[in-house]
C-alpha cells in the first residue's frame, strides 16, 4: 500500500525536508537524481546545438486519492498558484472519495495520405481490398511492442477533400490505420509503420504519396477523471458552500456557451495536465494539440470538463480528453529526474499515468473555477507573487513568510514596500 498523500505542513518544510517526506517512495539514487538533475552530456544527447540546460521548477502536488490510491504528483510549472491549488483540492476530494480515473488503450492513428487522387472512390476500393495485405505487412514491423500486447488494431480507408471556396478542388484519399502503442507515447513507432506501409499503398494504388505521419488528434486514446463533492466542502468565509457549487456550475456553462471563455477554462486544464507531462518526460505540444482538438469535434470549442449539480444537491466534476502519455522512451529513458518523478508516481503503466494527470488537470480546473467563483483569482496569484517579490527585495529564507504575511495583509506588492518591511524586520529586537 502506498503511505498517505496527506502530509500536513509539506508546503512549509524547505525543500530537501520535502524529499526526506517523501523518502518511502524513493530509492538511495532517486535522491542522487534530484540532486544532480540533467547533465549537460544527457542534454547533448537529447537535442541539437545545445549550449546549457534550461531548469524550472519541479514540485509535488499532495493529497491526492485516485481510484482509491495515494498519490503524489511531481510537477514541472513556472506558473505561481498551479501545485497548491491542486493540493488544496486534492485535499477536498479525499474527504468524498477522491478521484476516480481511467484510460482507454494506447491506441494511436496513423495516416497515408495520396495526393490529388483522380477516381477517389476507385482508390478508396482498390485499397479496402489491399487490406489484408497491409495487415500481414504491418505485423511485425514492431516485434516487441506485439510481444508486449501492441501492434495492429485498425485500418479505415477515407476520402478526404479540399474544398476551400474560390480554389480548386483537390480529392485525396488517406489510409489511417491504429497502432495499439502499449507503455509509450508512439510516435515513432506509428511513424515508423507508415513509412513501412506507403510503398505497398502505392503500388496498390498507382497514384500520388503525400504525407505519412502520426495524427496527435489521439482520439482513440481517451483518459477520463471524475469527482463528486458535497457542497459543504467548497464553502468560504465569505460564501456558502451551495452557492460556490452553483457558481462553479454557471461557470462552466459560460464556457460551453464561449470559445473565448472556454480557452482559458481549457488553459487552466492543460496548466495542470502539461506539468505532469513534462515532469515525466511527456511530450507536452502533442497533448495540447491534441486536447484542443478534440474540444472543436461538435463544430465548436468547447471545455474539457463538465461541471453539473446533480439532482442529490453534489457538485459533480468529469473530463474526458485524449492524452498520449508514456512511461517508456524518448526523454524517459535519459533524463534522471523524470524517472525519479515516474517512481514517485508509482505508475505501472501509460494508461495509469494519462489518468492521474487527467485528474491533475480537473482538479485544476476546479481550483480556478472556485477561485473565480469566489474571491477572484488574484488575491491567491498575489500571495504566492508575494514570495517572488519578497526574494527580489533581498528576504533570507526565514524572513520570506513574514514578508509575505505584511504585502497580503496591506495588499502592496511592491519591491520597496518589501525592502522596508525586510528593513523593520532586521530592526526589531
Ligand atoms: C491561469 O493560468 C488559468 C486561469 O485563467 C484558468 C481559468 O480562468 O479558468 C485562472
Amino acid at each position: 500500500m502506498s503511505p498517505s498523500s496527506r502530509i500536513p505542513g509539506f508546503y512549509k518544510l524547505a525543500p530537501a525536508m520535502r524529499l526526506r517526506a517523501l523518502e518511502p517512495r524513493l530509492e538511495k539514487h532517486d535522491f542522487e537524481a534530484y540532486h544532480r538533475g540533467l547533465s549537460l552530456e544527457a542534454a547533448d544527447m537529447m537535442v541539437e546545438n545545445v549550449i546549457c540546460t534550461f531548469v524550472l521548477p519541479c514540485a509535488v502536488a499532495v493529497n491526492f486519492l485516485i481510484n482509491g490510491r495515494e498519490t503524489v504528483v511531481p510537477m514541472v510549472v513556472e506558473e505561481p498558484s498551479v501545485v497548491a491549488a491542486v493540493s488544496n483540492v486534492a485535499r477536498i476530494a479525499r474527504k468524498d472519495g477522491g478521484f476516480s480515473a481511467e484510460s482507454d488503450p494506447s491506441h494511436m492513428i496513423g495516416q497515408i495520405q495520396l495526393m490529388d487522387v483522380r477516381d477517389p472512390r476507385g482508390c478508396v476500393a482498390r485499397l479496402t481490398e489491399a487490406l489484408p495485405r497491409l495487415r500481414a505487412q504491418a505485423r511485425g514491423i514492431h516485434p516487441r511492442l506485439e510481444e508486449r500486447g501492441g501492434g495492429l488494431v485498425d485500418f479505415e480507408v477515407r476520402h478526404v477533400v479540399y474544398d476551400e471556396p474560390g480554389r480548386r478542388r483537390e480529392d485525396m484519399v488517406v489510409l489511417q490505420f491504429v497502432l495499439d502503442v502499449v507503455d509509450a507515447m508512439g510516435a515513432n513507432m506509428v511513424n515508423t509503420v507508415a513509412e513501412h506501409l506507403a510503398a505497398t499503398v502505392v503500388e496498390v494504388t498507382g497514384e500520388a504519396l503525400g504525407l505519412r505521419i502520426l495524427s496527435n488528434l489521439a482520439d482513440r486514446r481517451l483518459s477520463r477523471a471524475r469527482i463528486v463533492l458535497s457542497p459543504d466542502a467548497l464553502g468560504t468565509e465569505e460564501m456558502d458552500g451551495r452557492e460556490v457549487a452553483d457558481r462553479i456550475a454557471a461557470a462552466w456553462r459560460f464556457a460551453w456557451a464561449d470559445p473565448h471563455r472556454a480557452a482559458t477554462h481549457n488553459k487552466g486544464v492543460m496548466n495542470g495536465i502539461d506539468a505532469v507531462a513534462i515532469a515525466t518526460g511527456n511530450d507536452w505540444r502533442a497533448i495540447e494539440a491534441g486536447a484542443h482538438a478534440w474540444c472543436c469535434r461538435d463544430g465548436q470549442y468547447r471545455p474539457m470538463t463538465r461541471w453539473e449539480i446533480r439532482e442529490d444537491g453534489r457538485l459533480e466534476g468529469s473530463i474526458e480528453v485524449p492524452l498520449q502519455f508514456g512511461t517508456v522512451g524518448g526523454p524517459i529513458r535519459v533524463h534522471p529526474t523524470v524517472q525519479s518523478n515516474l517512481k514517485l508516481l508509482g505508475v505501472g503503466s501509460a494508461r495509469e499515468l494519462a489518468g492521474i494527470a487527467a485528474a491533475v488537470g480537473l482538479a485544476q480546473n476546479l481550483g480556478a473555477l472556485k477561485a473565480l467563483a469566489t474571491e477572484g483569482i488574484q488575491t491567491g496569484h498575489m500571495r504566492m507573487h508575494a514570495r517572488t517579490v519578497a526574494a527580489t527585495a533581498g528576504a533570507r529564507a526565514d524572513e520570506v513568510g513574514d514578508v509575505t504575511v505584511e504585502l497580503v495583509r496591506t495588499r502592496d506588492f511592491s519591491v520597496e514596500r518589501a525592502q522596508q518591511v525586510i528593513a523593520r524586520l532586521r530592526r526589531a529586537p
